[in-house]
């Protein structure tokens, strides 16, 4: 802590802007290269992320390329966040200038991060901060060493190793080239310092641009102290320049994820084909088979089995539920409860405590009481249905008139037959029962067998009359000349051979 107390306010006040104004047009897209995702969440919202969880007093994103559809998603992703708009003046030195104009109050430390820089961490900023305060510096720069530094701005070191400023790529000459130390373009600043090198930076460089970089060697020139932290992790300051680099920044993200699960007691067979969002949680002894892509607020409870092979996007799996090769959206699963194979939930579908919807089912805003199953192929849509009640295979919720949707509301201890069809709106009573292929037009009341089919009536021998000379005419008639045979047979012999 300082001990001048006249400056210990200022030593702890901390800013962070996220430059987001570039085109990124390697991409390829329509969409902005900052808007697209990975991890179930825009590039830009990983940027954020990590910013504000350095918990700053004020927090800015620079934007310009797609200027409105840009900002509504910052301001979607982080409300608090202040947007600042880059005018035509180029540059990422003109980018954070923009910023401190539209943050006059800002003292203390500046933090200048990327909206393309997915992987890096609040943990990493942290440690530059810390290292910036402790060293009381007037810059400090995170810098990586890579193998082919090429594209990048170098860091430029004097005799003694103290930094003395940061060329770029285009502006370098053959020697400099050589050097592998590169500038991630994440920075601490002192705030003052900042604004007084931003005053002289010049577009006079191989790009036209003003180059944030100069600000290092005109601190250094001003008898500040520059330094250079270098991590050793360079997925945390590579930045997603096309769709290549996207998918692989992506991937490894993932698999970050994934350790950080499997080391707080998540079971997951195949990590190589397991996919989860950022915000997707789930609790110890789970078990993640392979082919899974678990979305958005996915929630997973203990003892929990999903997959192989399912796709669920803001789905709550409660504890020791089982899901298996099923795609689902906005669904409740709870606990106990069986879902698969291949089931379809749609959002608004609440399965109760150790309920079943089985194969071949699709379910749509329906809330399924406990113990209830659905086993075998069909669909519900727009119901109720309670608790201990078996639905038979193959029934169907008709909720569509063409032009409406309609309830069906069946009760508990319900049992219905095969093919049974729900002609909404309608209600069955706790305890009835419907034959199969009933179609249900009128309520049931609780208790009664529901019959609305005609009685069956057999026309004997239509198909021998009918289709003489077919095989099926063939066969029929042999059946029936053996069963002629064997009642004879039996009134010959009416006891003991058969025994
Ligand atoms: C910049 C650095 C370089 C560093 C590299 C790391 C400068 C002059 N160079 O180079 O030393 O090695 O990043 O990736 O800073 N941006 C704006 N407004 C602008 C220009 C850029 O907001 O006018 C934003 C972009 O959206 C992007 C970031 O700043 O997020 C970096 O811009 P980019 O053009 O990629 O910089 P580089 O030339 O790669
Ligand atoms: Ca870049």
């Amino acid at each position: 802590m300082n001990s001048v107390p006249s400056e210990a306010p200022e030593a702890t006040e901390l800013s962070v802007i996220v430059l987001a104004a570039g085109a990124g047009t390697r991409m390829k897209s329509r969409t902005p290269k900052i808007l697209h995702e990975i991890g179930g969440l825009p590039m830009i919202g990983h940027a954020l992320a990590a910013a504000r969880g350095l918990k700053p007093q004020r927090l800015a994103a620079v934007v310009r390329h797609e200027r409105d559809l840009v900002a509504a998603k910052i301001s979607q992703l982080d409300p608090a966040a202040l947007i600042v708009d880059q005018d035509e003046i180029p540059g990422t030195g003109r980018a954070v200038q923009v910023a401190l104009e539209a943050m006059p109050d800002a003292v203390g430390t500046v933090v200048v991060s990327y909206g393309d820089v997915p992987l890096l961490t609040t943990e990493l900023l942290r440690e530059l901060v810390e290292h910036h305060r402790s060293e009381a510096n007037a810059v400090t720069v995170l810098s990586a060493v890579l193998d082919d530094a090429s594209g990048y701005g170098r860091i430029l070191r004097s005799a003694d190793g103290t930094v003395s400023g940061i060329r770029e790529h285009k502006d370098a000459s053959e020697a400099e080239r050589e050097i592998r130390e590169i500038n991630s373009g994440i920075y601490a600043f002192d705030a003052a310092v900042l604004r007084k090198a931003l005053d002289q930076v010049t577009t006079d460089n191989a790009q036209g641009e003003m180059y944030l970089t100069d600000v290092l060697s005109l601190a250094a020139q001003d008898g500040g102290r520059v330094a250079a932290v270098a991590t050793d992790d360079r997925w945390q300051v590579e930045g997603a320049n096309d769709r290549v680099q996207l998918a692989a920044l992506g991937a490894e993200l993932n698999r970050r994820l994934l350790e950080t699960w499997m080391r707080a007691g998540v079971s997951v067979v195949d990590p190589a084909s397991t996919w989860i969002d950022v915000q997707v949680v789930l609790a110890e002894d789970v078990t993640l088979l392979p082919g899974i892509q678990l979305h958005g607020n996915t929630t997973v409870e203990r003892d929990a089995v999903v997959g192989p092979d399912c796709t669920l996007t803001d789905v709550q799996i409660g504890e020791a539920a089982t899901v298996t090769r099923s795609h689902g959206s906005g669904a409740i699963i709870s606990a106990g409860a069986s879902v698969g194979p291949f089931s379809y939930l749609r959002p608004g579908t609440v399965l109760g405590e150790q309920g079943k919807i089985g194969a071949f089912y699709e379910t749509k805003n329906v809330r399924i009481g406990a113990r209830s199953k659905l086993s075998h192929l069909g669909y519900a849509g727009d119901a109720e249905i309670g608790e201990d009640t078996n639905i038979g295979c193959g029934n169907i919720t008709a909720n569509y008139d063409g032009e409406k949707k309609h309830r069906t509301v069946i009760g508990s201890g319900v049992r219905t037959g095969s093919n049974t069809v729900f002609v909404a709106p309608v209600e069955v009573g706790d305890g009835a029962y419907s034959g199969a292929g009933a179609v249900l037009r009128n309520s049931v009341p609780p208790g009664a067998l529901a019959l609305s089919i005609a009685a069956q009536r057999n026309a004997e021998e239509w198909v021998i009359n009918h289709r003489p000379g077919s095989r099926s005419a063939e066969l029929a008639q042999a059946a029936l000349t053996a069963l002629e045979a064997s009642s004879n047979q039996s009134i010959d012999a009416p006891s003991g051979e058969g025994k």
